[in-house]
């Protein structure tokens, strides 16, 4: 039995193809090699990876990813570890990770996930009313204002304030700077981080990620001079939680479990959302539909948006077609075994494609057709259809991500008229580690809708 194929070509250059062409590396790989293969997806000198795309195999891997057969590893992710730092979930492994997401996880579920609803759909609707110009030249802007303030309050309680509207700015400024698949090549090539004078990619995000730990340090000193055991964001519970040995959370620890929670926790909802309103518009029969739909509920509230089936299938849709992560994080091989047909061995890293998966033929017929019926006509397993990973890295924020999909698209579209300038299809092109649009998606803003006549009034 033989290990999963590596493509020929030379490592730097499959890298290179990574960086500037994922969806192109990724088809070309699954044509030639199908379920299974070895790739070059970092250049830090690690062995290749093996990316899995084939359901039973993904669900073998993360349902038995918590030691025996396979861990869940932080180390092999410290790719991320200049953005986020060293002490937090992504970089943890084993029980202390377990731990860890324990602390952070309950904000995002359940009963408080729903308190949520209401500060969801008031951001947006305040965010609408900002807008004094009609034409919006990047939707994206929007839609990363409206995450940030959502994650921001789910962290901090808060998203008002001279401190939280800097720290917004610098953020969003940080992640601008691998908006493009020349500037994300920083994550891949470490040599790049490091800082080569005042022009250089790693002296700008060196400034920036001072100015941004300053912020954060000066937050968390205040948080612990004054306790609050009434208030429920992340940062009180965390300040809040002691280990067996009676000791809290160092301020560090607290400022890379932050930092890491605002990163992962706007970046890839804005873009999800970005793509959600450009399918809409760009498919007329989409928008009708989905219009009839959110029409048919009088006033709308967060949890009448949740519950609709279309607005759920359309957000599904949107995130199976163009998956914003495109990987889940490495699984580590811990012993020999048979998987599709390949010999696997300890101490290789395996990851589940999303990307691949999601485009899959015998499961999506018709795969890069945007159909949101297919989540109608049919149920798939967290396998087939897993957009925020799974096993014991499921993604943390993936109920707060999916509810606030409905609630922002929800509202948007039941109060505003829009339009989409951008006419030409629009492809998924790297964004950092995610896959997002390749340009700006321009819209203009045509009309306001009532809720009691539904008819357009001019804006
Ligand atoms: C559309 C939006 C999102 C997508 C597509 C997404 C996707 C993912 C994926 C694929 C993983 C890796 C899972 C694995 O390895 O099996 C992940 C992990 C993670 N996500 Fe998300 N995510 C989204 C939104 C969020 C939000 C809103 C938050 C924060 C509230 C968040 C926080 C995290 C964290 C902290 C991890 C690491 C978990 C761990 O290491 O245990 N994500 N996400």
């Amino acid at each position: 039995m033989s290990t999963p194929a590596l493509p020929t070509t030379p490592a730097l250059f499959q890298t290179m193809q990574w960086i500037f062409n994922p969806v192109g590396y990724m088809n070309t790989n699954f044509k030639r090699y199908g379920d299974m293969f070895r790739g070059y997806v970092t250049w830090d000198g690690m062995d290749p990876l093996i990316l899995v795309n084939e359901p039973k195999a993904i669900q073998y891997i993360l349902t038995h990813d918590t030691g025996g057969k396979f861990t869940s590893p932080g180390d092999v992710n410290k790719i991320l570890e200049p953005l986020l730092g060293q002490q937090n979930l992504v970089m943890m492994s084993g029980r202390q990770h377990q731990n860890r997401r324990q602390l952070v996880m309950p904000p995002f579920h359940g009963e408080r996930l729903k308190a949520f609803g209401q500060i969801i759909q008031t951001i947006t609707t305040d965010l609408m009313a900002e807008w004094a110009t009609q034409e919006i030249k990047n939707i994206r802007k929007l839609m990363q204002k409206i995450t940030m303030r959502v994650i921001l309050e789910a962290v901090f309680g808060l998203y008002q304030g001279e401190r939280y509207s800097q720290l917004e700015r610098l953020l969003g400024e940080r992640l601008e700077m691998t908006n493009s698949p020349l500037t994300s090549a920083v994550f891949f090539l470490p040599w790049l981080q490091k800082d080569w004078g005042p022009w250089s990619i790693g002296h700008r995000t060196q400034k920036i990620a001072a100015k941004t730990d300053e912020l954060l340090f000066a937050e968390i000193e205040e948080r612990r001079a004054n306790p609050d055991p009434d208030r429920v964001d992340i940062l009180s519970m965390l300040l809040a939680a002691k280990d067996e040995e009676g000791n809290g959370l160092s301020d560090q620890d607290l400022r890379d479990e932050l930092m890491t929670l605002l990163v992962a926790g706007h970046e890839t909802t804005a873009t999800a959302l970005t793509w959600a309103m450009y399918w809409t518009h760009f498919l007329p029969d989409v928008k009708q539909k989905l219009l009839e739909e959110l029409d048919s509920n009088a006033t709308p509230t967060p949890e009448t948006f949740a519950q609709l089936p279309y607005l759920t299938a359309v957000c599904n849709e949107t995130l199976r077609i163009h998956s914003v992560a495109m990987l889940t994080f490495p699984r580590r091989v811990e012993e020999p075994m048979e998987l599709c047909g390949y010999q696997l061995e300890p101490g290789m890293l395996v990851m589940g494609c999303i990307y691949l998966v999601h485009q899959r033929e015998d499961l999506y017929p018709n795969p890069q057709q945007f159909r949101p019926e297919r989540f109608l006509e049919r149920q798939f397993t967290p396998y087939e259809f897993m957009p925020f990973g799974g096993g014991v890295r499921r993604c943390v924020g993936y109920a707060l991500a999916q509810y606030e999909m409905k609630i922002v698209l929800g509202t948007l579209l039941t109060q505003c008229n829009f339009e989409l300038l951008t006419n030409q299809p629009v492809q998924p092109s790297r964004r950092g580690a995610t896959l997002g649009p390749s340009k700006p998606i321009r819209f203009q803003k045509v009309g306001l809708r009532t809720q009691s006549s539904k008819t357009l009034q001019p804006v």
